[in-house]
């Protein structure tokens, strides 16, 4: 440093290093809503994107347990055979899959975004395309800049249901992959069997890669279940990626762990990417993670549930709200006699302290917004009622 002092040397002109990869990324809308909110005294928070239960027991006491016994170093990349032992028996209880085998393997990664990211890495190359939902959860279109490929964005409106019908004339020579969100962020919406049979129909015929993100499993109501379960496409094939997550489901969105499964090609290539970038997912909570397959989350569940009427039902005669099947999220039109975009009302709804996001944060459109209801129920009727009051204004 040698002829400058700290402070007071020439800056490096970082505006010039920064990659168009990064500046093409807008930072999230979420965030700008969140430091809205951070401004109001006892906001009434519908935004929030993680359940308000506490981490199950089990779960808590072997995470705790250990790193008290310093078992905090590296796993192997892939996770620890005892956490994959879990997974497989989940699996094969859930979905028919009987892995480890040699067609089917699985990577336990960081946060259910670790699986995406390295999961659509491992098939797009720049210029090739994957097909996404519109409303998506906003990961989907930045992961396709990170990578320099293209999010080509299924139009689900106004039921939200992206269907095979919906799909096809989206594929091109370049489709890689079919990204499916079921139960889905922002609008809870949960695909029947039938319709992911057929969306797995269509990618086999057309040689892409269903991937299915089904982070919100677990999140799904009875009404929208079958068979007792939440359809999922990985009973219908063993060739999809299957990406889900612990964080939702078990209050531990923080631990960051997830897991992607499928056909054996396509793990193995996620387990390079893995090593020379995440290296592994935390270890003491690969651990923690371990005994969730046995916690019963019915309560949780059912709470959720009546929650979800207690939206539906705030709504009805005055806004259009597709009944969510699953997650903890709804998405609300705002009436269109009140000549308002979503982020028109939203602004209005924060000068009444309450906080959902605009559509447009999730979509190409901004005619609706994303209510959470995992948040206190009291502050949820609260929140819902100042919200129709707007609506009816
Ligand atoms: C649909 C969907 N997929 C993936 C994720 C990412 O989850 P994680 O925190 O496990 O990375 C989220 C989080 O909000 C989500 O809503």
């Amino acid at each position: 440093m040698a002829g400058a002092s700290a402070g007071t040397e020439a800056r490096l002109s970082f505006e010039r290093l920064i990659a168009a990869r990064s500046r093409s990324i807008d930072a999230s809308g979420i965030r700008k809503v969140f430091d809205l909110g951070a401004k109001l005294k006892d906001p009434i928070n519908l935004s929030i994107g993680q359940p308000d239960f506490a981490v199950p027991e089990p779960m808590r006491a072997a995470a705790s347990h250990a790193v008290l016994e310093n078992r905090s170093g590296y796993s192997v990349t892939q996770g620890i055979p005892e956490l994959h032992a879990a997974i497989w028996a989940h699996l094969a209880e859930d979905v028919g899959w009987k892995g480890p085998s040699a067609e089917l393997g699985c990577a336990v990664t960081s946060g259910t975004s670790g699986g995406l990211l390295l999961g659509l890495m491992a098939v797009c190359d720049a210029g090739d395309e994957f097909i996404a939902p519109d409303p998506y959860f906003v990961m989907y279109p930045q992961m396709a800049k990170m990578l320099g490929a293209k999010c080509v964005l299924c139009d689900t409106y106004p039921d939200f249901r992206m269907t095979a019908e919906r799909v096809e004339p989206l594929i091109t020579p370049r489709t890689k992959a079919v990204l499916v969100n079921s139960p889905s962020n922002p609008c809870g919406t949960v695909m029947t069997g039938a319709e992911l049979r057929d969306l797995v129909d269509l990618c086999r015929a057309r040689g892409v890669l269903l991937v299915s993100d089904e982070i919100y499993d677990e999140f799904c109501f009875p009404d929208a279940r079958e068979s007792g379960r939440c359809p999922s496409s990985a009973r219908y094939t063993q060739d999809c990626l299957l990406i889900r997550g612990f964080g939702k489901t078990y209050g531990c969105t923080g631990w960051r762990l997830g897991y992607a499964a499928g056909p054996m090609p396509i793990i193995q290539e996620i387990c390079k990417l893995q090593q020379y970038s995440f290296v592994c997912a935390p270890t003491p909570l690969q651990w923690g993670v371990m005994p969730s397959f046995d916690c019963d989350l019915s309560p949780q569940i059912a709470e959720y549930a009546r929650r979800r009427d207690l939206v539906v039902k705030a709504f009805e005669g005055v806004a259009e709200v597709a009944r969510p099947g699953g997650a903890f999220y709804a998405f609300v039109q705002v009436p269109r006699q009140l000549g308002l975009t979503a982020t028109q009302f939203v602004e209005k709804a924060i000068e009444r302290r309450v906080l959902v996001i605009p559509g447009n944060v999730f979509s190409q459109r901004d005619t609706h917004f994303r209510l959470s209801f995992a948040t206190n129920p009291s502050k949820l009727e609260e929140g819902l009622s100042i919200l129709r009051e707007l609506m009816s204004a």
